[in-house]
């Protein structure tokens, strides 16, 4: 919900502190107009952010820095990881670039090992990274009173959600209770903040360059024009709906582009993937895919399915294209020591059939990276003949294949693209002379 909608609630005190901190020099920048909106606020939880520039990170630093003349105040500035929280020009080396004075002249200590800042008043801001569960527990028993994740949408929501129960006070302290993420659109927990803020029930604070006078809008723009639509709708526009698209091998539109009729070309050979199922959630699929003398190949047809029977589903997929020249027919190679019991097993199954399992190579996202290479560069089509919910699969699948792994438990295994990697390789095998097969 944008609060700026609403007759949002202001804190006087929190105006007090803000002049207190201005006046001492610890936030030594004048706050701009959107800025002074979000540090009076009187608002426990809150989302800053979408587009790029908005000044996310400077005004996280002020928030932070906003109660530092209170005694009982406790303050804590999260980034994912250790370098995103060290790197040049990084929060972290902002505040202390903003402190110098103070820590030179002994009002401020700076203590580099815990990344904490302690001022004259006792009041602490503390600096820290959560990559993964294990760093929760570098703040198991902490108690802040603001907490301040900048790019929040890296962590995953299970780690946001822990931080709230560190933002706590006693009873007579009168420092607000405040939790405030900044974030640009996308990664893993874009839906999270989406749901939750944006589109959600809490207080969502839209921010673009456009807001931030420092920010010379006409050069900046020019610099995100060289950006791929999605980001650029993201970090431009602040959109937090193209985000699934933002990891699409292919777009929409190309996958429109590529369904086409088999061609009347001379069909040279095809390759056979095979993604078995090894739970029962998972389904068995196949892809044939062949290479026609034009140097371009047609996905001509798949299959996927739960049952159970998976040989007699390749029998009658292989039979079905007796007429395709099939030289190779590819499966994944399973993990350990099964592997070489189910090629063989595969193998004497189908003698009449060279039969290879391809070791997977990095995340499914990696290994479907060169067939949506081959789409989008009009190598390969798919035939708009086979049937429409397996296109339609397909085209799903492709939209949510996902480099994260935490992303992708989200979504069900993405059978048929990996089966169609897998024909995909063989076919690139085959012209790559790596298997011994002879083209005829
Ligand atoms: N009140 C201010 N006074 C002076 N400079 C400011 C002020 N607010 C922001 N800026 C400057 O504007 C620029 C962009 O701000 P900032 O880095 O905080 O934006 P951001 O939204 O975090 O950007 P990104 O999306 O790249 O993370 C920075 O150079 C920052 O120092
Ligand atoms: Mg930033």
């Amino acid at each position: 919900m944008n609060i700026l909608e609403t007759d949002y609630p202001v804190n006087p005190y929190a105006l007090s502190c803000l002049e207190s901190s201005l006046v001492s020099g610890y936030i030594p920048h004048e706050p701009f107009d959107l800025q002074t909106k979000i540090l009076l606020l009187d608002v426990e939880d809150m989302l800053i952010g979408g587009a790029a520039g908005g000044s996310k990170s400077e005004s996280a630093l002020m928030l932070g820095l906003q109660y530092v003349n209170e005694p009982n105040y406790h303050g804590l500035i999260i980034r994912r990881t250790y370098r995103d929280l060290k790197g040049a020009n990084s929060l972290l080396d902002r505040c202390e670039h903003w402190l110098s004075r103070h820590i030179k002249d002994g009002v401020v200590h700076y203590d580099r090992i815990d990344k904490r800042f302690t001022f004259p008043s006792g009041s602490t801001l503390d600096f820290g990274y959560l990559s993964n569960d294990s760093d929760l527990m570098n703040y198991q028993g902490s108690e802040y009173q603001t907490i301040i994740i900048d790019e929040a949408s890296q962590l995953p929501e299970k780690h946001i959600r822990y931080m709230h129960s560190r933002l706590r006070k006693t009873t007579e302290n009168d420092v607000p209770l405040r939790f405030i993420l900044a974030s640009n659109p996308g990664a893993v927990s874009n839906d999270y903040l989406k749901d939750t803020y944006v589109e959600g029930p809490k207080a969502f604070i839209p921010m673009t360059y456009r807001d931030n006078p420092y920010i010379n809008n006409d050069e900046y723009e020019k610099q995100l024009e060289y950006l791929p639509e999605v980001t650029r709708r993201q970090l431009m526009n602040g959109e937090w709906n193209v985000y699934d698209g933002s990891w699409l091998l292919v777009t929409h539109e190309e996958y429109e582009n590529c369904l086409q009729p088999l061609p009347d070309d001379k069909l040279l050979f095809s390759v056979v993937g095979v993604d078995s199922a090894s739970t029962g959630q998972d389904k068995f699929a196949c892809t044939l895919i062949s290479l026609y003398q034009t140097g371009l190949m047609w996905l001509s047809d798949m299959v996927a399915t739960r049952k159970m029977n998976q040989e007699e589903i390749l029998f009658t997929f292989l039979e079905q294209h007796q007429d395709k020249n099939i030289k190779l027919i590819a499966f994944e190679r399973e993990p350990g020591s099964d592997s070489t019991f189910a090629k063989k097993y595969w193998q004497g199954l189908l003698p009449e059939y060279n039969v290879v399992d391809f070791s997977p190579q990095g995340s499914k996202f990696v290994r479907a990276r060169p067939v949506g290479k081959s789409i989008r560069e009009k190598r390969l089509f798919i035939n708009k003949d086979i049937k429409e919910s397996l296109i339609n699969e397909l085209r799903n699948q492709f939209g949510y294949i996902h480099p994260l792994k935490e992303k992708m438990k989200e979504y069900p295994s993405p059978d048929l693209l990996d089966s169609t990697d897998y024909a995909h390789m063989g076919v690139m095998k085959i012209l790559e002379n790596k298997t011994r097969v002879t083209i005829l």
